[in-house]
């Protein structure tokens, strides 16, 4: 006969183990240069920063933390400055690696030289990360001088061949666009555009989800058969109480995701920035002893996979490229 708990229940194993994987999915800082103000008002890095004072307050340990693009407002050297010094102190500290993906706002080569330490190059931001067995592709929805998103032909072979050999725990595409419909009508103007071609190259492949930003308030749906999920930003929101179909920014909840990845499943949590009233707290360690005293079991997550040498990909072999030695033939 089983033994019970300490209240008489029945032992028992949680129906799910804990996940195999926990990133956080921040979108749209919009930062400008120290000081600066979004609609004379927002101070777009105060909200960043206390983002990462809650996050270290609380010991949370994300394995990574996926900035889906509009980094910088403008595209100034000095915002991306001030988020390398916002942001990579604090991941450190945290344990976690730094996922950056390109956005409309952003400038592609100043995004390169001051978060890669890369040459002005103006090709397309996309790279591969493992993330202990989990494969996080960045792919560069932006068009220079544009607002809306676009793919070139050359970016979406570079992703089918990145997706041909799967990786041990699947994979999460992270990009700006959005390839969902637009709640706003004036969003047309700035969407994706195209995305059927992209659909092919998703559709059948090892990508579980996928990550967004853009449109500044969170959403999620389906695209080629995968889960979306839309972080809303950390400077200003879109207020979805407005008219409808209308467009109305708003300072105030602000907010970021939560991704914890599971054998079988993923779930995206939304985090309001600003505080709310707390009614009550059970720590950690108080939440075993009650489980326990439930005999319940919460099994631990998968053993990680190992992670295999990290294969060059298309900004890796570009700064090969830029940087290996010329041999000049000698003149006789
Ligand atoms: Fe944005
Ligand atoms: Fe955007």
């Amino acid at each position: 006969m089983s033994s019970r708990g300490a209240d008489g229940s029945h032992p028992r194993t949680a129906e799910h183990a804990r996940p195999d994987h926990f990133l956080l999915h921040l979108s749209d800082t919009h930062l400008l240069t120290p000081g600066g103000r979004l609609y004379d008002a927002i101070a777009p890095e105060l909200t960043l920063k206390r983002i990462f004072d809650d996050l270290e307050a609380a010991g949370t340990r994300p394995e990574a933390i996926v900035f889906t693009g509009d980094l910088a407002d403008h595209g100034d050297e000095e915002a991306y400055r001030l988020l390398r010094s916002i942001v990579e102190p604090a991941a450190e500290r945290l344990g976690a690696q730094v996922i950056w993906c390109m956005g409309n706002h952003d400038d592609r080569a100043t995004f390169r030289r001051v978060l890669f330490g890369q040459h002005h190059s103006t090709r397309p931001v996309d790279r591969v990360y493992d993330v202990n067995g989990l494969r996080v592709i960045t792919l560069d929805t932006s068009v220079p001088g544009e607002h809306w998103g676009a793919l070139t032909g050359a970016q979406l072979d570079w992703l089918a061949e990145e997706l041909a050999s799967p990786a041990p725990h699947g994979t999460i595409l992270a990009l700006h666009h959005p390839p969902l419909p637009c709640v706003q009508d004036l969003a047309v103007l700035v969407e994706l555009r195209d995305q059927q071609q992209l659909a092919e190259v998703v559709e059948g492949s090892d990508i579980r989800a996928i990550l967004a930003g853009h449109v500044h308030f969170s959403t999620s749906g389906m695209f080629a058969g995968v889960p979306v999920s839309v972080a809303s930003a950390t400077c200003y929101t879109q207020d979805l109480t407005g008219e409808a179909r209308g467009t109305r920014p708003q300072d105030g909840n602000q907010s970021y995701n939560l991704v914890h990845v599971y054998e079988k499943t993923m779930l995206h949590s939304v985090v309001p920035i600003a505080a709310g009233t707390t009614m009550s707290s059970v720590s950690a360690a108080e939440s075993d002893a009650i489980l326990a005293a439930h005999g319940v079991t919460l099994p631990q997550r998968r053993t990680p996979a190992p992670v295999a040498a990290r294969r060059p990909d298309r900004v890796d072999r570009e700064l090969a490229a830029m940087t290996t030695p010329i041999t000049l033939p000698v003149l006789e």
